[in-house]
Parts: structure tokens; C-alpha cells; sequence
């Protein structure tokens, strides 16, 4: 005969309710298990996916990772790098889209001056859509915009 034992039964739901609450459960996809392996040695999971960055940042927190000690081969260091690029990017919230932004939105989101603003729309007016920051530098008074660290910030 067999007795479902209740008591047993909500002990161990509770253990599994709790498990679901304090593991990250990782997106499928390459370099997964790299990072299981990797990223969970010193502190939970949560913590290491606690970021939205680009691949620069993910590369400077694996170097910094490092320099806490944490040991890996290369190809395990690159699949890492491109599992968090791709499922943790920097956040595509708050990026300006040159080739549509009004010129209020260029000023505001790229910390550009008014008349840079006007430049950018006249500029995509008369050639068509920016493909890059290279174009975006073709403008003379973006001189001093600093693009390059605005980059993130950019979408087009
Ligand atoms: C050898 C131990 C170790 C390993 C392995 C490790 N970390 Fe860390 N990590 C730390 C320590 C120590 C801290 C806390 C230091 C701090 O917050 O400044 C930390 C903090 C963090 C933080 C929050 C603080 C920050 O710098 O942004 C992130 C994000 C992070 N780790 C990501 C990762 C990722 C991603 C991996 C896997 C590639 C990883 N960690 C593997 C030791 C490690």
C-alpha cells in the first residue's frame, strides 16, 4: 500500500519554490555552459548576468574576473564573452537613432549643441541615412562631439 505523505510532499516544494527563487536560470545558446562553469565559482549567478553592457564591458568584468582569480582557457574566455554580449547587451533603451531622431532628441540623448543637431538632419537630408560613426564624422561641426564615447549611445 502505499501513503503520499502530505507533509513530505510541501517540504519538497518548498525546497524547489526556493531553488526556482535563488538560481539564475542562463538563456540557452553557445558558450552556456562556459559560463555555468565559469561565473558561478565565486558568487551566485544573479550577480554575474547583473549587468548590460557592450562587449568592451563584458571583457573588462572577465579582466577583472581574472584579476579576482578566476581561471579559464581562452576558448572558454571568448565563448563567455560572446554568451554575455549577446544575451546581456547594453541596453538598447535610451540609444538615438541618428538617421530618425528629431532634432531635440539629438541634442538631448547625444549632449549635442543646437546647431550640431541641425547639422546632423541637414546632413542625412541631403545624403541619406548614416551606415556609421565614420559618416556621422563627416560633418565639420561634430568636430569635439566626442562620438567615439558617445558610441553606445548611437543607432542608426
Ligand atoms: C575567482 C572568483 C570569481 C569568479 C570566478 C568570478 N567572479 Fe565575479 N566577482 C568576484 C568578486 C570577488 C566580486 C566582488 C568584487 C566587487 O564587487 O567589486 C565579483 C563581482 C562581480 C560583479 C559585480 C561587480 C562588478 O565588477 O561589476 C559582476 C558583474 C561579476 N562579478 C561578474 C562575473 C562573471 C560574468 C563571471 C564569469 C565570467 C565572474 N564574475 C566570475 C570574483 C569572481
Amino acid at each position: 500500500m502505499m501513503r503520499v505523505d502530505m507533509r513530505n510532499v510541501c517540504i519538497a516544494f518548498a525546497a524547489a519554490a526556493g531553488l526556482a527563487l535563488t538560481a539564475q536560470e542562463l538563456p540557452e545558446g553557445a558558450g552556456k555552459a562556459e559560463t555555468e562553469k565559469l561565473c558561478k565559482q565565486c558568487h551566485e549567478m544573479a550577480r554575474s548576468v547583473s549587468k548590460r553592457q557592450d562587449r568592451e564591458g563584458w571583457i573588462a568584468t572577465m579582466d577583472k574576473m581574472k584579476a579576482f582569480g578566476m581561471r579559464s582557457t581562452d576558448a572558454e574566455y571568448a565563448a563567455v564573452v560572446a554568451f554575455l554580449t549577446k544575451n546581456y547587451p547594453a541596453d538598447a533603451v535610451g540609444k538615438v537613432n541618428v538617421n530618425t531622431a528629431t532634432a531635440i532628441e539629438l541634442e538631448s540623448g547625444l549632449s549635442l549643441r543646437r546647431s550640431q543637431a541641425a547639422a546632423v538632419i541637414a546632413y542625412r537630408k541631403e545624403n541619406g541615412p548614416f551606415k556609421s560613426i565614420d559618416d556621422l564624422k563627416k560633418i565639420p561641426v561634430l568636430e569635439g562631439a566626442k562620438l567615439d564615447d558617445k558610441k553606445d549611445r548611437i543607432a542608426f
